[in-house]
């Protein structure tokens, strides 16, 4: 075939093309290594040296062109409407939005409660003297209720706070009574296993007033547990010991899982939410509040506790795991 007749050849070809996969094989089969003009190019040597020259100028002419062709079909080919694939009756991709971790949502919704028996919320700092953390809280240096918190010291003096109670002095030195403070914090203690995590958070509640009794302990604590678990759910206090209360008690809640029937998960249809108490005089007295007149009471309970137990997560360390298929859950 004359090298005219193949280049129109060649750029009909290439006109007509529709797609660019085959503008790729037009590419191999006109200048690919065994292509048409390669396969011409082969024939130059045996050609007269007066030919040669012209022949081998105009097959090189011949690819330039081709392969010039191949060029702008190929950008056209990027621009036209049909090369873009768009299909506008396909669904949507929709974007994945976050929301607030389980554990801020649980904070938010135990101020809530909190907020509607009149408590407001204080925020002390995750590192605290040892006074307001033990000594004030009627927990002397040596004193052996210090090993049950497995405290982080930063200096001599100085720790990460082991628990929301060393709000209470603080609170009470602002010297403003009546008290209704609602101290939720992060905690820290040493250890860690399902149901701890070095790093935890706190709510604690304290009341200081002129006529502060047990029976409104009992229906605080009853108030909570039916708005938070639910109005089907019971509280009751056990007898127990704090350094920093007189007299303390452990506060139980009906069992999520089996409803107080008893089951695996807890005793006797109870499951633990933690401690609370009337306020020590002593406790008092490192307030400056006058223990004559006033008494007090104050409760102090896991926020990730409260979590697990009413949604019946049985490893806390899930909550912080950072894994998205389980905080999408909630
Ligand atoms: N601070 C105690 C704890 O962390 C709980 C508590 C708070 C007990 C207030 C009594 C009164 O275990």
């Amino acid at each position: 075939m004359e090298i005219e007749q193949l280049e129109k050849q060649a750029l009909t070809e290439i006109e007509n093309c529709p797609d660019s996969g085959q503008l790729e094989e037009l590419r191999i089969k006109y200048l690919g290594k065994k292509g048409l003009v390669a396969e011409r190019m082969k024939t130059l040597p045996a050609k007269a040296a007066a030919e040669r020259k012209t022949f081998g100028e105009s097959l090189n002419q011949l690819k330039n062109n081709i392969a010039r062709a191949l060029e702008l079909k190929a950008e056209a080919a990027l621009q036209s409407p049909s090369s873009i694939h768009l299909d506008l009756t396909l669904p949507g991709t929709p974007w994945t939005t976050g929301h607030l971790h389980p554990v801020t949502q649980t904070i938010t919704e135990i101020e809530n409660i909190f907020q509607r028996l009149g408590y407001s919320r204080s925020r002390y700092g995750e590192v605290e003297t040892d006074y307001y953390n033990f000594e004030a809280l009627n927990i002397p240096r040596n004193h052996p209720a210090r090993d049950e918190q497995e405290t982080y010291y930063v200096g001599q003096d100085t720790v990460l706070t082991t628990h929301t109670s060393n709000g209470q002095v603080r609170e009470m030195e602002k010297g403003l009574l009546p008290i209704r403070m609602l101290n939720i914090s992060k905690c820290y203690r040493r250890q860690s296993d399902i149901t701890h995590t070095p790093m935890f958070h706190q709510f604690e509640g304290l009341l200081v007033d002129q006529t502060a009794s047990i029976t409104d302990l009992k229906g605080t604590i009853d108030y909570f547990v039916k708005n938070y678990f639910g109005p089907k759910m019971q509280s009751r206090i056990r007898p127990y010991n704090f350094r920093f209360t007189e007299p303390s008690f452990e506060v139980d809640v009906t069992c999520a899982v089996c409803k107080g029937q008893s089951c695996t998960t807890c005793k006797d249809g109870w499951v633990e939410l933690g401690g609370a108490g009337m306020v020590h005089p002593n406790v008092l007295r490192n307030g400056k509040v006058d223990h004559d007149k006033y008494s007090g009471f104050a409760f102090g309970w896991g926020v990730e506790r409260c979590f697990m137990m009413k949604y019946n997560v049985n490893d806390i360390r899930l909550l912080y795991s950072t894994d998205l298929r389980i905080l999408q859950q909630f």
